[in-house]
């Protein structure tokens, strides 16, 4: 305890910050890299550069190379990704592991080239193998086969990982260079994406109960048994985690990773049953008819749970709980309809 003390006291001294550090964070039109940028701010850095997909395509290396180089910055968040459910993974998986690819090797690189010494990639859980034993910790990466139906983007996402690791282990003495990476359990939040067939289940289920209140509609059926188990974080947390491993001292990161298993896992840190998230959605949306489930439609691993032990000894822990997230979320969502 007395340790556990003297390391978070150790870790709140290291973080005294310049913040007029110019920072890039790529994807800020996402719902974490809108998170960040909000994180940031509230933080109060001042030298916050941002990009637009149609300003910048992080696919086309010459492009990126000109940014870095006219731009400069001092770190960089990594949240740009192509991102999708099932049925996108699935159709597109050729988009997915080469849009993945060239977007994180274009920056990583470019910014290992432009002098960036701090840079945070932002990957996922779908990295582990899929009958990892839960809670999946770090050491889990690599241990197995992968879900098949997400293999492409988890390839891709391995990549990210391996690849600042790389930087790290050959330019980290003699560049100064310090890339991290976190691997955030399912988020949730403003920005999400609420497309009806193409959606997480959160933005899903905040979308058919609302729906189905407006329509004064006396059930709402939904796919599986309802016992599967998830994990789920308010997107405004992730990016608060995101900061706090960013800023962390090197010694303090590099006393809790290793150089070929340096990613930190980002969890609630306890998950709920599909059930139970139906009726917690259900309670925020104001929807009072009955909730039942259709056993003959697939129910995807039983659970999927992240061990966060690692960052919760670092000092950090998730302030939103699941019944707050899903009434800002579903407000978010509400304001939407509207604007
Ligand atoms: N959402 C989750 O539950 C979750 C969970 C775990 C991990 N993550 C990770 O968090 C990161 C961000 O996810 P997110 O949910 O914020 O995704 P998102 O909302 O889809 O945002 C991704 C952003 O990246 C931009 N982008 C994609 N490809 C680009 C390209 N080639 N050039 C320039 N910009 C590009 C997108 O712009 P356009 O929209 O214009 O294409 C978008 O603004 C990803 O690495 C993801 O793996 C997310």
């Amino acid at each position: 305890m007395v340790l556990v003390l003297r390391l978070v006291k150790k870790i709140k001294k290291s973080m005294s910050i310049d913040l007029n550090q110019k920072i890039y964070v790529a994807g800020h039109r996402g719902m974490v890299g809108s998170a960040i940028v909000r994180a940031l701010e509230a933080r109060g850095f001042t030298n916050i550069i941002t990009k637009t997909h149609a300003q910048l395509e992080l696919e086309d290396q010459t492009a990126v190379k000109s940014f870095f180089e006219t731009e400069k910055p001092d770190q960089v968040y990594l949240a740009a990704a192509r991102v999708g459910g099932i049925y996108a993974n699935n159709t597109f998986p050729a988009e997915f592991i080469y849009g993945n690819l060239m977007v994180q090797s274009n920056v990583i690189h470019q910014a290992f080239l432009s002098g960036v010494k701090k840079l945070l990639f932002l990957g996922s859980s779908c990295i582990y193998p899929r009958l990892a034993p839960q809670p999946m910790s770090e050491e889990a990466l690599l241990t197995g086969k992968l879900e098949p139906t997400n293999e492409p983007y988890a390839i891709a996402k391995i990549a990210g990982i391996k690849m600042c690791e790389s930087y790290n282990r050959q330019y980290g003495q003699s560049h100064g260079v310090d890339y991290r990476s976190v691997m955030p359990t399912n988020l949730y939040g403003p920005g999400d994406n609420y497309h009806p067939e193409n959606s997480h289940v959160i933005p899903a289920l905040i979308r058919r109960f609302h729906e189905a209140k407006v329509a004064n509609a006396p059930e709402v059926v939904i796919w599986g048994t309802g016992t599967p188990r998830r994990e789920f974080l308010y997107v405004d947390d992730m990016a608060a985690a995101s900061l706090f491993v960013m800023q962390l001292d090197k010694t303090i990161y590099d006393s809790q990773t290793e150089p070929m298993q340096s990613h930190i896992n980002v969890g609630f840190g306890n998950d709920v049953t599909i059930n139970e998230l139906a009726h917690a959605v259900a309670k925020a949306t104001g929807y009072q008819g009955n909730i039942s489930f259709d056993p003959t439609k697939p129910d995807g691993s039983p659970r999927k749970w992240m061990n966060s032990e690692c960052l919760n000894k670092l000092g950090w822990s998730p302030k939103v709980a699941l019944e707050n997230g899903l009434q800002q979320a579903y407000q978010e969502y509400v304001d939407s309809l509207v604007s």
